[in-house]
């Protein structure tokens, strides 16, 4: 048996003497999806940057295909193939004001020392826009001029140049109008599909994350306290706050058919 694509094991974190994360555990095979709930101020983005490695562990271990790399650095990473690539909130502060849109895109080809010429790393960035369902008469923009929409598809088309085979999304819709949404939402769906990249879905929406993952994990207050098959959790949930969760969500749980969501 090969291992799994991802594995956390009691994971801890902390900012100064305040502990964040507790114990906290995850599996996610290759090309699933899984989602991480919870309110606001549970945990999710510092779970999702200590597992992209922009946070250091307090302790516990993150597995990656059978190797351990909770303690390397980010070229050790590198060196070891973990493609992890992550999508953050807001684009406007992911992308650099100052950079066209080829070179922000092709950052990681870049960071990995390609002697590829402009000319090159344009053509790249074409194709990743492409990718993203953008003009690739964008490569010559500023982001400024792109809508918020057509940012996060540039920011997504970033992260894909890093051939990620996980990627990790921290609320990548939640600033975006709601039919914007709709349209990005439907775009990581057929990635997901086309490229069977796995994702780590990080939200607060539980209609998103119906839509986006087919597990579900609940944080609360940096603990797990529900992780499971989306059905069965949003169906039955256990835990006192993913009850009050599903509860305060119309249109989630067990009196719906979930079917009309798919
Ligand atoms: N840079 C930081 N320094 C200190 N505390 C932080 C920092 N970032 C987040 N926190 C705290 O850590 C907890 C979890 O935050 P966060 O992971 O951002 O939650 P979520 O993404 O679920 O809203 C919160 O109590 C938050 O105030
Ligand atoms: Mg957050």
């Amino acid at each position: 048996m090969t291992a799994p694509l991802l594995q956390v094991r009691c994971l801890r974190a902390r900012y100064g003497k305040v502990p964040v994360l507790h114990n906290v555990d995850l599996d996610l095979a290759d090309k699933s999806s899984l989602g991480i709930v919870g309110a606001s101020g549970s945990g999710k983005t510092t779970l999702a940057r200590v597992i992209a490695g922009l946070l250091p562990a307090d302790a516990g271990q993150i597995i990656w295909r059978g190797q351990d790399i909770t303690r390397l650095s980010r070229a050790a990473r590198r060196d070891a193939a973990v493609a992890i690539a992550m999508v953050f909130q807001d684009p406007q502060s992911s992308l650099n004001p100052r950079m066209p849109i080829w070179q922000s895109v092709t950052e990681a080809t870049i960071l990995r020392g390609t002697r590829q010429g402009r000319a090159a790393l344009r053509d790249q960035a074409a194709s990743l826009l492409d990718l993203v369902s953008l003009p690739t008469a964008f490569v010559d923009r500023l982001p400024h001029a792109l809508s918020g929409g057509q940012r996060q598809r540039v920011a997504i088309a970033r992260a894909l140049c890093a051939e990620p085979q996980l990627l990790i999304l921290d609320e990548p819709t939640s600033a975006l109008d709601l039919t914007v949404q709709a349209q990005v939402l439907e775009l990581l769906a057929q990635l997901r599909a086309d490229l069977g990249i796995a994702s780590l879905f990080v939200t607060h929406d539980l209609h998103v994350v119906r839509r986006a993952c087919d597990q579900i994990l609940v944080l609360d207050d940096g603990r797990v306290v529900e992780n499971g098959e989306m059905a069965a959790v949003l169906d039955a949930p256990t835990h006192d706050y993913s009850r009050r969760l599903v509860a305060a969500t119309p249109s989630i749980g067990k009196a719906m058919d979930l079917d009309q969501f798919a």
